[in-house]
C-alpha cells in the first residue's frame, strides 16, 4: 500500500476550542492517521498572547503569533479565533493558498459565507464547518448529505448553549439572568462578548447557516428576525411552567407559503415550548435541532452545544474529512444554493401566541377582548383568568392568559396594538410565541 505524505495542519487560535483541538491532534496522532489515511502533523498554533495560560499543554515551540506565516504551506487550516477579522482574511488567505479550511466560526460564515464558499470553489478546496452549529452535534452533514434527497420543511433549534443554560437555571434554580450568565462564561460556553449570546446574535448566525443549508438558498444574517432573552423576566419563565410550557430561545427556519409564493423564513426569539415536546427536555448548555422533513418525518439531533472539548470533537471530524479528501483527490463539494427561494419577512410567518394581559375586572371586558382578537382574525384557543386577592381602590383588575390558535405575525401585532390602546386593558404584560 502506498503511504500518503503527512498532511500539515495549522491551528489558528489556542482558546477554549483551539487548545483542545491542538492537544487531541497530538494525543490521538496515530489513531487519527489511521482514520484519515495520512499522518496529521500539527505545525503550529497561532495565538494573540504567546505567554497566556492555556487550558491544555501545547508545546511552547508550536505557539506562534504569526498566523499569516503559519498558514503558508499548510494543507489544512483550522480557524478557531472567532469573530469577523482577522478570521475572514486568514480563511481567505488559507483557501487562496489551496488549503482546506475548517472553522467553528458561525459569525464569519453567516456574514461572509458566500464570499468564503466562492473562494473555496475557485481553487477546488473545501470549507468545513460542522462545529459552527450545535457544538459537538452532527447537524451540518445530516442536512447537507443525509437529507440531500429529501425536502426539509422546518427546523426548530436550541442552538445557543449559553442562553439555554441561563433559561434552565432561571427555571430550575431561580437564578437571575446575570448570575447564570456569569456561570456560563466561567464554564467557557459564552462568546468573548456574551451580548452575542443573550441578544440572540449567535443563534441568528446559526439560523442563517441552517436555513441556507436546509433550503438550498443563501439566507443572509440580516434576513433573520432576532430577539434575545434580556427582556424575559423570571415571572414569565415561572408562569410559563405553571401553564405547562418551558421558555427556550429558539431558531425557527421554515419553508412557508405566503399567498401562493414559496419562500423561506428564519427567526430567533424566546418561545414557549410545551413540556411534552422533546425540545422541552433539553437542559443546561445542551443544544438540539428538531428537523421536520417531507419524507423522513421528524428527526432530533441532540448533544453538547458548547464547551471546548465537545466542540473539538466536531472540529476533528472535519479535519479527518479534509484529510481523506486530500488522500482521495478531486475538488471540494460546493455549497448548494440552487433553489434560491425568496426570503420572507417575519410578518409572513404564522404561529401560536401566549398573551398575558392585566385588565379591568368588570362586566363585558372578556367580550371586548375577544372582539379585538376576532377583528384581527386571530382565533382564541384558551383563556384563563385570575383575580388577585385583597385589591384596594375603585377599579379591581384581573390577569388574563390567552392562548391563540395559529395566526399570522402581522395579525397578532395588530391585535396587540389594539389591546394596548383599549381602555379595558391596563397593560399587555407579556406576548410570547408558542412553538412545537
Ligand atoms: P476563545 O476566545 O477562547 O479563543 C480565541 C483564540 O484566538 C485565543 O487563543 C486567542 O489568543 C486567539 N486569537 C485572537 N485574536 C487572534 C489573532 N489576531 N491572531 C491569532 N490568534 C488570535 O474562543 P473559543 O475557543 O471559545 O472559540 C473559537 C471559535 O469557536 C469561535 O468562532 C466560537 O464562536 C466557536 N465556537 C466556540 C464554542 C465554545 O463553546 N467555546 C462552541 C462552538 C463554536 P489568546 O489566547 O492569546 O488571547
Ligand atoms: N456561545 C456559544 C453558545 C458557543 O453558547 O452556544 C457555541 O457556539
Amino acid at each position: 500500500m502506498i503511504e500518503y505524505r503527512n498532511l500539515r495542519v495549522a491551528v489558528l487560535g489556542g482558546g477554549s476550542v483551539g487548545s483542545q483541538v491542538a492537544s487531541l491532534l497530538l494525543e490521538h496522532r496515530e489513531e487519527l492517521a489511521a482514520r484519515a489515511g495520512a499522518g496529521l502533523e500539527l505545525v503550529g498554533v497561532a495565538v494573540r498572547n504567546p505567554d497566556a495560560a492555556r487550558d491544555t499543554d501545547i508545546p511552547r515551540e508550536l505557539i506562534t503569533t504569526d498566523a499569516d506565516a503559519l498558514i503558508l504551506g499548510a494543507d489544512i487550516v483550522v480557524e478557531l479565533i472567532g469573530g469577523i477579522e482577522p478570521a475572514r482574511t486568514l480563511i481567505l488567505g488559507a483557501l487562496g493558498s489551496g488549503a482546506d479550511v475548517i472553522t467553528a466560526n458561525k459569525a464569519v460564515l453567516a456574514s461572509h459565507g458566500p464570499e468564503l464558499f466562492e473562494a473555496a470553489e475557485q481553487v477546488g478546496a473545501q470549507l468545513y464547518y460542522e462545529a459552527a452549529v450545535g457544538g459537538a452535534i452532527p447537524i451540518i452533514r445530516p442536512l447537507r448529505d443525509s437529507l440531500a434527497g429529501d425536502r426539509v420543511k422546518r427546523i426548530l433549534g436550541i442552538v445557543n448553549g449559553t442562553t439555554n443554560y441561563i433559561l434552565d437555571r432561571m427555571d430550575t434554580q431561580g437564578d437571575s439572568l446575570e448570575e447564570a450568565l456569569a456561570e456560563a462564561t466561567r464554564l467557557g460556553y459564552a462568546e468573548a462578548d456574551p451580548t452575542a449570546d443573550i441578544e440572540g446574535y449567535d443563534a441568528a448566525a446559526k439560523a442563517a447557516i441552517l436555513a441556507s443549508l436546509a433550503f438550498h438558498t443563501t439566507v443572509p444574517l440580516d434576513a433573520v428576525h432576532r430577539e434575545g432573552i434580556t427582556a424575559l423576566t423570571r415571572d414569565e419563565v415561572l408562569s410559563a411552567r405553571e401553564a405547562g410550557y418551558v421558555v427556550k430561545l429558539l431558531a425557527v427556519c421554515e419553508r412557508i407559503d405566503a399567498d401562493g409564493v414559496e419562500g423561506v423564513s428564519a427567526r430567533v426569539h424566546p418561545a414557549l415550548v410545551p413540556l411534552s415536546h422533546p425540545l422541552a427536555a433539553v437542559h443546561g448548555a445542551n443544544n438540539a435541532v428538531f428537523v421536520e422533513a417531507e419524507a423522513a418525518g421528524s428527526l432530533m439531533f441532540y448533544g453538547a452545544g458548547a464547551g471546548g472539548v465537545p466542540t473539538a470533537s466536531a472540529v476533528l471530524g472535519d479535519v479527518v474529512s479534509a484529510a481523506r479528501r486530500h488522500v482521495a483527490g478531486g475538488p471540494g463539494v460546493a455549497e448548494s444554493t440552487h433553489a434560491n427561494l425568496p426570503i420572507l419577512p417575519i410578518s409572513s410567518a404564522t404561529t401560536r401566541y401566549h398573551v398575558i394581559l392585566e385588565v379591568a375586572d368588570e362586566p363585558g371586558v372578556l367580550a371586548t377582548i375577544a372582539q379585538l382578537f376576532s377583528e384581527h382574525d386571530v382565533s382564541v384557543e384558551a383563556v384563563s383568568q385570575t383575580v388577585p386577592d385583597g385589591q384596594e381602590g375603585s377599579r379591581p383588575t384581573a390577569t388574563l392568559v390567552i392562548v391563540t390558535h395559529e395566526a399570522a405575525e402581522s395579525a397578532l401585532a395588530a391585535t396587540v396594538t389594539s389591546l394596548a390602546a383599549s381602555p379595558v386593558v391596563s397593560s399587555v404584560v407579556s406576548v410570547l410565541r408558542v412553538e412545537g
